[in-house]
């Protein structure tokens, strides 16, 4: 999938759909950290995440942008995002 021929064909969306559906049916939501912001937020936030903070990692040298994202539950009543 990391190969540039095989993206946007929605074998990224197929991966994810196995574990969100699974944290759906856990009751629990799901996190992840990005290491770049355009395209890779737009793509997570297609597949119902949002984005939470930007931060910045720094091990004494190189330093590295992090973005993080929350994807809430789905299904619950109420929610903004199940709609
Ligand atoms: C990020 C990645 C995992 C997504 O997987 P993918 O198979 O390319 O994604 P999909 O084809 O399933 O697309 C998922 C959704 O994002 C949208 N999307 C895909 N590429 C997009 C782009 N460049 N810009 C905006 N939206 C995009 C799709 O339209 C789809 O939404 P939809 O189903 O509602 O139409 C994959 O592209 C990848 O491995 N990229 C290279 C490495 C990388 O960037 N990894 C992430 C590091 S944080």
């Amino acid at each position: 999938m990391g190969l540039p021929d095989m993206q946007g064909k929605g074998v990224g969306r197929l991966l994810f759909e196995e574990v969100t559906d699974k944290a759906d049916g856990e009751g629990r939501r799901c996190y992840l950290e990005s290491s770049g912001d355009v395209p890779n937020s737009r793509i997570y936030e297609r597949l119902g995440f949002r984005m939470v903070k930007g931060i910045q990692g720094d091990n004494g040298g190189s330093v590295c942008k992090l973005y993080c994202l929350i994807r809430d539950l789905q299904g619950l009543p109420g929610n903004a995002s199940n709609s």
